[in-house]
This record gives structure tokens, C-alpha cells and sequence, in this order.
């Protein structure tokens, strides 16, 4: 795990996170459910959602069986993540929606809570890509203050942001007076974010990646990473498998992720990414695979949000 240098009490964050975006998985609540039951049996203890993922409710009732039937012996055992959506993400909204998210989840606090996107979108819309009439300006030093009371209140341990450029985040560090923990961006062998990670490494900001294996499965594409000749090639010689061999890559870079399956044997796999290594020489060819980035953003004009950082 990571500690969380701007949280309260020094949390610590584990390095795997299961994932629950619904977007990959289209799972009811039931499947959602019975997978983190089974997730927390084989040893996940941080639980990635967001309001818009729509699987708080599932995940909640989860936790509170594994409570009841022993398979953690209190809350604070696991680390859970949520995240503010782009209609709430207005200074007023940020207390109600962090609430809401907490009441769905039958949890008194979260450990980390994100704004999931650098973007406001008129409340009422949820249909995606939001077009550039949805979109209306984004008040970041607004609803920081009320992140940053968010922690003050005790509702999370820590804060962050998702999606956020090193442009946005030199912001956002000029006013903060609790620097957010934690930045959750796309990070996998096809999209390194070399020179966002080397920002946020000097300014202790962890990095969260996500669609850690290229995306496949996500409705807005995949780089396809889990076929590349050069992970075939790495994952033959150390005897795991392509997504073992993504999750290690991440992992030697002190890079936390959120990984999503629902199916046992690869929920299993993806944790024994810890007893084995890569060679340099396996770093060196991860280093020229071609780059490309697979999650655009939610809007149709993206330019705002990844400020050509590319
Ligand atoms: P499945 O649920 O069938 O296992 P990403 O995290 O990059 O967005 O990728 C998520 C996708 O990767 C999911 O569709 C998931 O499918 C698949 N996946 C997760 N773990 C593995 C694995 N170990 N091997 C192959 N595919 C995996």
C-alpha cells in the first residue's frame, strides 16, 4: 500500500483496486454484489466506484455482508473510492453528492473521494458524450474548497481528481490548502502518461491508473494492448499472463491501479502480480510500444480537458 500524505491520519491506500465501472461490466446488482464478495474473499481490500457507475448500492450491500458474515472484522479494513459526476460538480453540489454517495453505500465515510472530470455539464443530462451546449464553466477553486471540507467534516480521509493534466493540476496546487492525494488517469503499457507521472511524483500526488489493460470491453475502444507481440512475448518468458504483465509494469513504477473483472480466476490473477519481476530488458521494449490514448472523455470537443498535454 501508499500513504496518503495529505489525508487525515496518514491513510493508507492499497496498491490494486477492484473496479466496478458500469460501463465495462453492464452487470445487474446482484452479478455486482456476489463479485465483490468474492473479491474481498480473495483478498481486494480498496473498492473503486463513482455515482455515475451506478454499482454504490451493490458495493454497499456487499460490504455489509462481508461484515456480517465475518469476512472483514471492521470498515476500516477496506478502502473505498467514489467520485463527484460532472452534474454535480458545482461548489453547492459537492456536499449533497459525497451524502447521497455515502447513504447509497450505507457508509459513514469514504476513504477517497475524486472529481471524477475537470468539466461541469448542466445538471439533468446524463446521456454521453455531452455536446458543448451541456457544458458550462467549471468553478475548480469553488469546489475544491468544498472538497477540502469534505475531509475537514471527516466524510473522507482524502480527496483528489481524475483527468487531471499537469496544467490542471499546477492550478489547483496554487490555491489548495489540502493538495489533492491522488490523480486516477489512463494509465496501461499503450498510454505510459510518462511526463504527468514525473509531475505528480514531485508533488506526492499518487497516480491511480485506470483501463490498466488498454480498456478492452469500454465502449469508447480499447489500444488493444492485451494482443501486443511484445507482452505476448514478456508474459511467455516470466510464465503470467499479458494482464499480469500490465499490472507488474504498473506496480514497478509505484503506480496504484484499478483493474475490473468479475470473472474469478482473473479477479485472482490479478492480485499475483507481487512474488515476480520484470527485467529491464522487458522495460526496455514496454518503453517503444506505440502510444495511444484509448479513453477521450465524456464531451465531444475534448481540447479542454487534456490541454494538448499529449
Ligand atoms: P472480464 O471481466 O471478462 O475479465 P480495463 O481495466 O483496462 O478497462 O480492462 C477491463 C477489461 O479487461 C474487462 O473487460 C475484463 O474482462 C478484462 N480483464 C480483466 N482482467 C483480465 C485478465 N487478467 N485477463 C484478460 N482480461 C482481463
Amino acid at each position: 500500500s501508499v500513504v496518503l500524505k495529505s489525508s487525515s491520519n496518514q491513510c493508507k491506500m492499497p496498491m490494486i483496486a477492484f473496479g466496478t465501472s458500469a460501463d465495462s461490466n453492464k452487470s445487474s446488482e446482484e452479478t455486482t454484489k456476489s463479485a465483490v464478495l468474492e473479491a474481498i474473499k480473495l483478498g481486494y481490500r480498496h473498492f473503486d466506484t463513482a455515482s455515475y457507475y451506478a454499482s454504490e448500492k451493490a458495493l454497499g450491500e456487499a460490504i455489509a455482508q462481508a461484515l456480517e458474515i465475518g469476512l472483514i472484522g471492521s470498515r476500516d479494513e477496506l478502502f473505498i473510492t467514489s467520485k463527484l459526476w460532472l452534474t454535480d460538480n458545482f461548489p453547492h453540489l459537492v456536499l449533497p453528492s459525497l451524502q447521497k454517495s455515502l447513504q447509497t453505500l450505507k457508509l459513514d465515510y469514504l476513504d477517497l473521494y475524486l472529481i471524477h472530470w475537470p468539466i461541469s455539464v448542466k445538471p439533468g443530462n446524463w446521456e454521453l458524450p455531452y455536446v458543448d451546449e451541456s457544458i458550462t464553466t467549471f468553478d475548480l477553486e469553488g469546489v475544491w474548497t468544498r472538497m477540502e471540507e469534505s475531509q475537514r467534516l471527516g466524510l473522507t480521509k482524502s480527496i483528489g481528481v481524475s483527468n487531471f493534466t499537469c496544467k490542471k493540476l499546477e492550478n489547483l496546487l496554487s490555491f489548495a490548502t489540502i493538495p489533492p492525494s491522488v490523480n486516477q488517469v489512463e494509465v496501461n503499457p499503450g498510454w505510459h502518461q510518462r511526463k504527468l507521472r514525473e509531475y505528480c511524483e514531485a508533488k506526492d500526488i499518487v497516480i491511480t491508473a485506470y483501463s490498466p489493460l488498454g480498456g478492452k470491453g469500454a465502449s469508447w475502444g480499447t489500444n488493444e494492448i492485451l494482443d501486443s507481440h511484445v507482452l505476448k512475448e514478456i508474459a511467455g518468458a516470466r510464465g503470467k499472463t499479458v494482464a499480469q504483465v500490465c499490472l507488474r509494469w504498473l506496480y514497478e513504477q509505484g503506480v496504484t491501479t484499478a483493474v475490473k473483472s468479475y470473472n474469478k480466476e482473473r479477479m485472482k490473477q490479478n492480485l499475483e502480480i507481487f512474488d515476480w519481476s520484470l527485467t529491464i530488458d522487458d522495460h526496455e521494449k514496454i518503453n517503444e510500444i506505440k502510444q495511444i490514448r484509448v479513453v477521450k472523455g465524456p464531451v465531444v470537443s475534448t481540447d479542454n480537458i487534456w490541454d494538448g498535454e499529449d
